[in-house]
């Protein structure tokens, strides 16, 4: 089997450098990268200056348009999907009350990756999302992942899934998200490990738990999910625990906490040379930002009429530097809480990070984003991308598994 991938969502493509920094034979065939609504499409001006673009099938140029308008058929014949959907619907920006999950608008984009699947049959897939995810919708918890997980079964694949925080696994920042891997019953990998019960690959064996090394002191929890996707989105409701894994409908999951290793500190990616001027928080904002990283309570009236107070604590300010970074949103840079401000190492004066720094807090090369794009720019794509070290450690496992296939 060879080592073709196919890159969905791809953004400035952290799949494709977590993978090909192993410099064992990965090799994208495709990929697809398209902003809604944007009429500059930098990120895909960024992959293809780093990579070039590609043909599909059809010989046309096809990776910057909407995967909806892709005629699955004419994408390249690959080994592994690997894609980070689109999960603002999901986004910690929202509530999770407030998010709409698969029925949202652009979650609806797990039905092109379902699309994919059944036309092209791919043998394996990673997939990345919040980690919320396992959780959507408020009013019926675990549904949307339920859907997702009846989809994969009734396509013939084995799924298994974990939340990962990169900075518990030797990374500068503290990002978690859910990463499944789903293989189909027709590799050899199914057949090798059919006979593995669902609990040692969960907690030992598996994609996850041999790549990412846990431990469970809680109980581990059964369930089922069927082929019937109509029925999954009208009464499934499960909670999914952290670390997981369904084959043939049965579900194994449980709260699995991960083996301790050291972090890397945000002030280990920090600039040690001059910083720009424009980078530092000037005397007049510094109010403002104060405010925005302070404890608060403020009265609020809700949409219907009721009086309530919203609270919120302080955050650390500046982000110290003897810790793994906050995670990085697309809103990294803009005036707003989330936003890091560290305390230059030169100077010992506060300023945001540049745009560099929210790169190698991703694992990305320095410039990586520096391909004529608006510094603002550079800091959502980063936002949106992700720590692509937890990649390259996953990609060891792959190697292995896909060397075992014929
Ligand atoms: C969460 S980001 C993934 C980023 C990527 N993993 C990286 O390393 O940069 C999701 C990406 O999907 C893209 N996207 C959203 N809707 C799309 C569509 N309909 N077709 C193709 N790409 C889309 C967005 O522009 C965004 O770059």
């Amino acid at each position: 089997m060879k080592k073709t991938v196919c890159e969905l969502f791809a953004g400035v493509g952290g799949f494709r450098v977590g993978l090909e920094r192993l410099n064992s034979g990965w090799s994208t065939v495709w990929f697809s990268q398209w902003e809604p609504g944007a009429s500059k499409q930098w990120a895909h001006e960024c992959y293809v200056s780093h990579f070039g673009d590609i043909k599909d099938l059809a010989g046309e140029y096809t990776t910057g348009i909407d995967v909806a308008q892709v005629n699955k058929k004419n994408i390249p014949d690959h080994t592994l999907v690997v894609g980070g959907f689109p999960c603002q619907d999901y986004s910690v920006a929202h509530t999770l009350a407030s998010s709409k999950g698969l029925q949202g608008k652009k979650g609806v984009l797990w039905w092109q990756i379902y699309e994919i699947l059944k036309a092209k049959k791919t043998p394996f897939c990673l997939f990345e999302n919040v980690d919320r995810l396992l959780k959507s919708p408020a009013k019926q918890r675990g549904r949307d992942f339920g859907v997702m997980l009846s989809c994969l079964h009734s396509l013939g694949y084995v799924v298994e899934w974990r939340v990962i925080n990169a900075a518990e696994y030797g990374a500068a920042q503290r990002r978690r998200r859910t990463f499944i891997f789903a293989y189909n019953k027709n590799t050899n990998h199914y057949k090798t490990t059919k006979k593995t019960s669902l609990e040692d690959i969960l907690l030992r064996d598996g994609f996850f738990a041999s790549t990412f090394p846990i431990r469970s002191n809680e109980a581990i929890r059964e369930g089922k999910v069927s082929k019937d996707v109509e029925n999954i989105s009208n009464d499934f409701k499960f909670d999914f625990g952290n670390a997981g894994i369904m084959r043939d409908g049965k579900i194994v999951t449980t709260k699995a906490t991960p083996m301790e290793e050291k972090a890397i500190t945000l002030g280990k990616i920090l600039e040690n040379k001059k910083v720009d001027d424009s980078f530092f928080i000037s005397d007049e904002k510094m109010p403002k930002w104060t405010y925005l990283k302070g404890a608060k309570r403020i009265e609020r009236t809700s949409a219907a009429g009721y009086k309530y107070v919203f609270s919120e604590g302080p955050i650390a300010f500046p982000d110290p530097w003897d810790k793994p970074s906050r995670t990085m949103l697309t809103s990294e840079s803009t005036l707003n809480r989330s936003t890091h401000v560290v305390e230059d190492r030169k100077t010992k004066k506060l300023r945001l990070i540049t745009p560099i720094e929210a790169e190698r807090l991703q694992g990305f090369e320095d410039n990586w984003t520096n391909t004529g794009m608006p510094q603002r720019m550079r800091y959502f794509c980063m936002g949106n991308a992700l720590v692509t070290h937890m990649i390259t450690r996953m990609g060891r496992t792959l190697d292995n598994i896909i060397d075992a296939e014929e």
